[in-house]
């Protein structure tokens, strides 16, 4: 059998500018939450990636009309949900698919959503978003590998919600839920994450009560009808991250469009405790001003926003492995996320993991080499240490970096990377 590679031949000079697409995890639930309302959307700036077109696919198999406008724009037609079931076959390539299970109860319904199952980064269950859809009145029960929901009165009822932990998939199914829901919810320890607030901000532009975005304590005051909309999806947090450090590791010679720093803070704040100096030019561009050389390493523990992401936490490592000294990264988020550990280490890294902590000793440069990436960010954290490579690295099962990262490769080319996508026995 054979699946697509990046061949990266690395040490090549990289210069030029990067530009951010639109957000992934923003895109996602954005979409998702056309759902709620029959009438036409336009969404702008959705960055075209693997995750968009299944979820489209997901989203016509319910009944949803959906026209692409151009690269990056989608017309939804929203005349009714001609189908409830949401079925293992689309839901298990990716998991935020179980977030049509917030949309479908909240137009009073019935919905059968698939089971996400595990995946590579850990177990991930749903029993936050569960708990918050049985608070506003809907009867959930587990049956055969799905999820089935029923709304007896007809409407979703405010409520108040405590999450036991600020879940960004349970806040966002929970508060698509609660926007039409029959008077107020409040919810307690809700995700800040900057996608969260992207997703309210859309909803309140087609008319729902939102308010608290970014606070951890969300009230939403109920309506009747929302108001279908034209929206523009925020720039991607992770992806102008990964771009900062690719950005680093070649002294600043790449530009980046895009990066809202406020978005970014904790990355940021870490990267400076390394050494980063960075200005933003008078187009608005992110430039970086320190040499690798003279950065050091730190300690980082993964937390939920504010705290630093855990997307950002595979990247981040590769950079580590480059700079003066010893790191540390505590990742408490996913209990398997340091698959592109052995894999960095087979390029020559020095990083060794016990449980949830991986010390990470840096080193000169990258060694070339075969290797596998994992998942998305473990893909990317590869790419990057390609990059930076003595020779030819294989990156091999790429459809991961290809959900959440747009046309990486033409992107790098464009900017003087050795990078071309082929194809390679497994
Ligand atoms: C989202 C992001 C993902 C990011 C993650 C954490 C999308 C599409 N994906 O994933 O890129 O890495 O946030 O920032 O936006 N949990 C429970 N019960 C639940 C739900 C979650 O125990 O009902 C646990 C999970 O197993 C995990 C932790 O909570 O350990 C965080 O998960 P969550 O915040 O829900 O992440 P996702 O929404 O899946």
């Amino acid at each position: 059998m054979s699946v697509e590679a990046f061949r990266i031949v690395g040490g090549k000079k990289i210069e030029g500018t990067l530009k951010v697409e639109g957000s992934k995890n923003a895109s996602l639930p954005i979409f998702i939450a056309t759902l709620i309302e029959k009438g036409v959307y336009v969404l702008k700036n959705v960055p075209s990636l693997m995750d968009i077109r299944t979820l489209i696919k997901l989203l016509e198999s319910l009944g949803l009309t959906i026209e692409k406008l151009d690269e990056n724009s989608y017309k939804i037609i929203n005349d009714g949900i001609k189908n409830i079931e949401a079925s293992y076959e689309l839901v298990k390539k990716m998991r935020a698919s179980f977030l049509v299970m917030g949309p479908m109860l909240a137009n009073g319904g019935k919905a059968k959503v698939s089971l996400p199952g595990g995946c590579a980064i850990g177990a991930r269950p749903v029993d936050l978003h569960l708990k918050g859809f049985e608070a506003l009145g809907a009867k959930i029960s587990i049956d055969h590998g799905y999820v089935q929901g029923e709304v007896e009165k007809g409407y979703l009822q405010g409520s108040k919600i405590i999450l036991d932990f600020p879940s960004v998939g349970a806040s966002e199914n929970i508060i698509i839920a609660a926007v039409k829901a029959k008077g107020k919810t409040v919810i307690e320890n809700i995700a800040r994450e900057p996608e969260i607030t992207d997703l309210c901000n859309f909803l309140n532009k087609m008319g729902a009560k939102i308010s608290g975005m970014g606070t951890g304590r969300l009230e939403i005051e109920g309506v009747e009808k929302l108001i279908p909309c034209e929206y523009s999806i925020m720039p991607d947090r992770i992806v102008a991250g990964t771009f900062i450090i690719a950005s680093i590791m070649f002294n600043g010679t790449i530009k980046i469009d895009g990066v809202e720093p406020e978005c970014l803070e904790s990355f940021l704040v870490k990267l400076s405790e390394m050494g980063l100096q960075y200005e933003f030019d008078s187009n608005g561009l992110f430039i970086v001003k320190s040499k690798i050389e003279d950065m050091t390493g730190t300690k980082v523990t993964t937390m939920p926003y504010p705290g630093f992401p855990t997307d950002l936490q595979s990247p981040l490592m590769t950079l580590m492995c480059l700079v003066n000294g010893t790191s540390e990264i505590k990742e408490t988020i996913f209990e398997n996320r340091f698959m592109h550990v052995p894999e960095l280490n087979r390029m020559g890294a020095n990083i060794i993991v016990e449980k949830n902590i991986a010390i990470i000793k840096g080193i000169k440069e990258f060694s070339a080499a075969k290797v596998m990436a994992s998942d998305l960010r473990a893909g990317a954290a590869l790419v990057l240490a390609a990059l930076k490579s003595d020779g030819e690295t294989i990156v091999n099962r790429i459809y991961h970096i290809d959900r959440g990262y747009e046309s990486l490769e033409v992107r790098l080319r464009a900017v003087g990377g050795n990078i071309s996508r082929i194809k390679e026995e497994i």
